[in-house]
């Protein structure tokens, strides 16, 4: 483990270091995303080596996943771990002393570990665990902001074949009480500033044995242990659990319409699609600094966080700061960033930002830049191009296909406003109600032939839900619509249900509803997602208060702060309006689609199981 201020430069070699072959000159689609006039950075930028998927058609023609599995280390028997993928095998791929993670905390101070550190740190957490009984299938948690132990104990975790359960450190307890209760955690690895919110619940966890506390310096109670001590004492020699590829790899809690947040359960199989995807869409190579801007408590930062760039052997940079367009790109800077993979709600606050604060850094280190989570505007990817040299490509996925599944390439020409192609192994089109396919133009479900890697397995201890998926035989339905183009660009228009979309996170408006109806002021509460320009939607509720109680602006503030702490603070409702009642059906549910054209100020539509007597 070293500290340093400032990497050393030219460390891993620049994009700049490298020359570029005239053939491999990005084709721009059309004339949408050539650069206006009068632009100062007039470049539009070459890649400096050809890009890992040359051939998108002929790949997609031949290409079975099987075919990927060479590119994976297998134990005997066909047994295999993630974690080794991740870390182990590059000991000895020559790339021990290699940069696997460059670590700036909010103050900007740096810290570099090479693969070696993290092999070495995580045996040692990976032994600490065992001796505290941990075994294979246990849930153990991680609950901390993006500091080195994240990582090494994400890796831990996972190469002794325990579930990981990555948790997002703005959490509140509420938040933190439905997952670690449905999974029955029995570790949770956290740090001294997000503990007292799981202490708040703790009485309610009778499944946790441990809380395990990293740089803790006051006393701990019973159940309580020191990381570092734990650290100390365990030996850094670990073999790790040979796991057949569908056990358990990790469970990521996320949202639907109806219920709490449901736990997605991934398996090791999954490391194969995450190899190839960000081998093919991040075009990941190991002289790469690769900086995912997601926290790894959401399904971007493990998979393409973690898991996906270290199994390429990248360099992968963390920032534990909150997002700040100056701080932003003085991280690229001062890393020599290549690739970044972010989102649109922040490109489009970059974009407000404006063009002076990009060209006052070099960023010329960058040489490939993506976005995913919501819908990135084509207005955005031309304002990329303009201050980046560079066009954004956009991908699709969700949390539970585990991986990328399609994406605009960096071999294919880019759609603005498009997210992409299906990745060669993978099928992704449009169908109708019934599954039947629909042509090129034509509004419907967004669908995927079952088989990819990473799908996902179950969704935990819920049959039902899982099966929901899968409702019509031959195909996985997502939950959004889409319609693709005669070229088999995707392009997408919105989910098919309630689930709100707000800079990138994906809520569910039941989690809040119950989180406002806690409130002792409120009766009850519908909510929905109000388009906003920056975020993509904002959380809008509808509240109708309880007996005697007057509604004020102080009110409403406490009422959205107790959901801001209860919950997580992108999952509070920044709008609150309160009525004397809402729309319900005769059973009783909150009717949001009716509260949705409230909103927006559309004809109201079917009416007729509505109950407003
Ligand atoms: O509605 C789609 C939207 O995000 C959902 C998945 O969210 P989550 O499971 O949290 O995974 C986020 C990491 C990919 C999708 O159902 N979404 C994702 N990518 C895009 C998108 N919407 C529009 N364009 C995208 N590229």
């Amino acid at each position: 483990m070293k500290l340093a201020d400032q990497p050393k430069k030219g460390r891993q070699g620049t994009a700049a270091d490298r020359k570029a072959p005239a053939a491999t000159v990005f084709r721009a689609s059309g004339s949408s995303t050539s650069i206006p006039h009068g632009v100062r950075r007039e470049i539009i930028k070459k890649f400096p080596v050809k890009a890992n998927l040359e051939d998108y058609d002929a790949t997609y023609a031949t290409f079975t996943w099987e075919e990927a599995q060479k590119e994976i280390s297998y134990f005997a028997g066909g047994k295999m771990n993630a974690a080794y993928n991740a870390i182990d095998r590059q000991m000895h791929a020559g790339r021990r002393n290699k940069v696997a993670l460059y670590c700036v905390d909010a103050e900007n101070r740096l810290e570099l570990f090479t693969f070696q550190d993290i092999y070495y740190l995580s045996n040692r957490l990976g032994n600490a665990l065992k001796s505290l009984g941990v075994q294979k299938g246990d849930r153990v948690f991680v609950f901390m902001p993006r500091i080195p132990e994240l990582y090494v104990s994400t890796v831990a975790i996972a190469k002794i074949g325990a579930v990981v359960g990555p948790l997002f450190s703005a959490f509140g307890p509420d938040a933190l009480r439905d997952r670690l209760q449905d999974s029955e955690a029995k570790i949770i690895i956290t740090t001294p500033e997000l503990k007292p919110k799981l202490d708040e619940i703790r009485d309610q966890l009778p499944d946790l044995e441990y809380v395990i506390v990293a740089r803790n310096e006051g006393k701990l109670k019973r159940g309580e242990l020191s990381y570092e001590e734990l650290m100390v004492g365990a030996s850094e020699q670990l073999t790790p659990a040979h796991m057949d590829p569908e056990d358990p790899l990790y469970l990521l809690y996320t949202s639907g319409t109806t219920g709490k947040p449901k736990g997605v359960v991934h398996v090791h199989n999954d490391i194969i699609g995450h190899h190839m995807t960000s081998k093919w869409v991040l075009d990941l190579r190991e002289d790469d600094v690769y900086w995912c801007t997601a926290d790894p408590g959401w399904v971007t930062g493990t998979v393409y966080g973690i898991f996906g760039p270290w199994s390429n052997g990248a360099s992968i940079v963390t920032y534990e700061g909150r997002f700040d367009a100056r701080s932003w790109y003085q991280l690229i800077d001062r890393l020599h960033v290549t690739v970044w993979y972010t989102a649109p709600t922040a490109l489009r606050m970059l974009m407000k930002a404006g063009d002076e604060l990009v060209y006052e850094h070099s960023l010329d280190s960058l040489r490939h830049v993506l976005s995913v989570g919501e819908p990135l505007n084509p207005e955005v990817v031309r304002w990329g191009m303009k201050v980046y040299g560079l066009p954004i490509h956009d991908n699709w996925w969700q949390t539970e296909t585990g991986m990328m599944l399609v994406a605009n390439l960096p071999g294919l020409p880019i759609k603005p406003g498009s997210m992409g192609k299906s990745l060669p192994g993978v099928y992704a089109t449009v169908v109708d109600d019934d599954g039947n396919e629909l042509g090129p133009g034509q509004l419907g479900r967004l669908v995927v032939r079952p088989g990819w890697p990473a799908q996902l397995r179950q969704v935990w201890r819920n049959e039902e839900k899982f099966k929901e998926y899968f409702r019509i035989p031959g195909w996985y339905f997502s939950g959004d619509n889409a319609w693709r183009d005669e070229e088999g660009y995707l392009w997408f228009v919105g989910r098919a249900d309630d689930v709100i979309n707000t800079a990138g996170h994906r809520v569910g408006p039941f989690e809040v509803e119950s989180a406002l109806v806690e409130h002792p002021a409120v009766a009850e509460a519908g909510v929905i997602g109000k388009p906003d320009e920056e975020r993509g939607e904002i959380i809008k509720a509808f509240i109708v208060l309880a007996n005697g109680v007057e509604s004020s602006d102080d009110l409403l503030d406490e009422i959205r702060e107790f959901t801001k702490r209860q919950l997580a603070a992108h999952a509070y409702p920044r709008e609150i309006e309160v009525r004397d009642a809402l729309p319900k059906t005769r059973s009783g549910k909150i009717m949001r689609r009716l509260l949705k054209a409230w909103e927006l100020g559309l004809p109201a539509g079917d009416t007729s199981s509505l109950d407003d007597d």
